[in-house]
């Protein structure tokens, strides 16, 4: 049973095969509209979410399958104490595929150990993100048409915000990719992704504390909110959220073609000004969310079995 928990639980190989399904979806999505008929995907959201659950609801429904589920713990039997485990069991019984978002790091990857069917990790703590990470990858080679060849800087919570820990590890694979980390001390990227990713594979990063001072440099700018939620006392919260605001003046210095993303939800991190710049890519980002899910869930569905007509294998 193939599960999605972590970045690099996919190969450059198959991602790169699921951001090409992705890409023939978004060309023939007529195409595709039926091909889950019958299927179920469940949504078990333990923690609040608008675009991930939204999307993988969006994406299922546009394949022609249908969707269930609940959009916080205290809609669901863990409010009674249900552990994970058996919650995973149970809908296992009522969904063919589950996409999962838990406060807790791990909590997914203990859903899978007991699951029989293919369960995608929509974000666990501070930890991994790899359905936001395939929008991303999908949006760069969309925004750049490469995965390739270029400096991108990462801005705002680095040591709380699990979509740059897990875009960090799967563009880790891919060629001459330079890191500016862009981050107060106090939310520096933390020690094992420094030294597991970037010093043992020796790709080149360096940390910075202001974005003037490499606006100019960056081919990819990465904004972040402030994870407000991870944090162990509010007087620590409201010191830093606003230390990055990325605005029409501090782009003067930026490239013309740079690539202003944001997984979002944007707190204050960039001013609504920016959104008409059309270097500004954080909502075609967040519409390539559902459409990377659209290709993600019918590779797990085949891979279990399901037997789900793909029309660009006929092409
Ligand atoms: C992100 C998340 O949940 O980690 N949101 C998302 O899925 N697009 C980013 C965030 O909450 O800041």
């Amino acid at each position: 049973m193939k599960h999605l928990i972590d970045p690099t639980d996919l190969s450059v190989a198959e991602i790169n095969d699921i951001l090409d399904l992705a890409q023939d979806i978004i060309e023939h999505k007529e195409e595709y509209s039926e091909v889950c008929k019958g299927k179920k995907l469940a949504t078990l959201f333990f923690e609040p979410s608008t675009r991930t659950r939204l999307s993988f609801e969006a994406a299922m429904m546009e394949l022609g399958g249908n969707v269930l589920g609940f959009s916080s713990a205290d809609s669901s039997s863990a409010a009674k104490g249900e552990s994970v485990g058996d919650t995973i069991r149970v809908v296992g019984c009522y969904a063919d595929i589950i996409a999962m978002r838990h406060p807790k790091e791990g909590a997914p990857l203990f859903g899978a150990a007991v699951s029989s069917v293919p369960i995608i990790n929509a974000g666990d703590g501070g930890h991994n993100h790899p359905t936001q990470t395939l929008t991303d990858l999908l949006t760069i080679r969309r925004e750049k048409g490469r995965l390739d060849n270029f400096t991108i800087g990462l801005c705002g919570d680095l040591k709380f915000g699990r979509t740059v820990h897990s875009l960090i590890k799967a563009l880790s694979r891919y060629e001459n990719i330079k890191y500016i980390l862009i981050s107060p001390k106090e939310l520096k990227l933390p020690d094992y992704i420094i030294t597991e990713i970037f010093e043992k594979n020796n790709i080149e990063y360096r940390e910075v504390t202001t974005m003037e001072e490499v606006m100019d440099e960056l081919d990819i700018i990465y904004m972040t909110r402030v994870q407000k939620e991870r944090f162990f006392n509010e007087a620590d919260y409201v010191r830093l959220k606003d230390t990055y605001i990325l605005d029409e003046s501090k782009l003067k210095a930026a490239k013309k073609d740079l690539a202003i993303m944001h997984p979002l939800p944007r707190v204050n991190e960039i001013s609504t000004k920016v959104d008409e710049d059309p270097r500004a890519c954080y909502f075609r980002q967040a519409e390539n969310g559902k459409y990377v899910r659209m290709s993600l869930m019918i590779k797990l569905l085949n891979e279990a079995g399901a037997g789900i007509p793909v029309p660009f294998d006929e092409r």
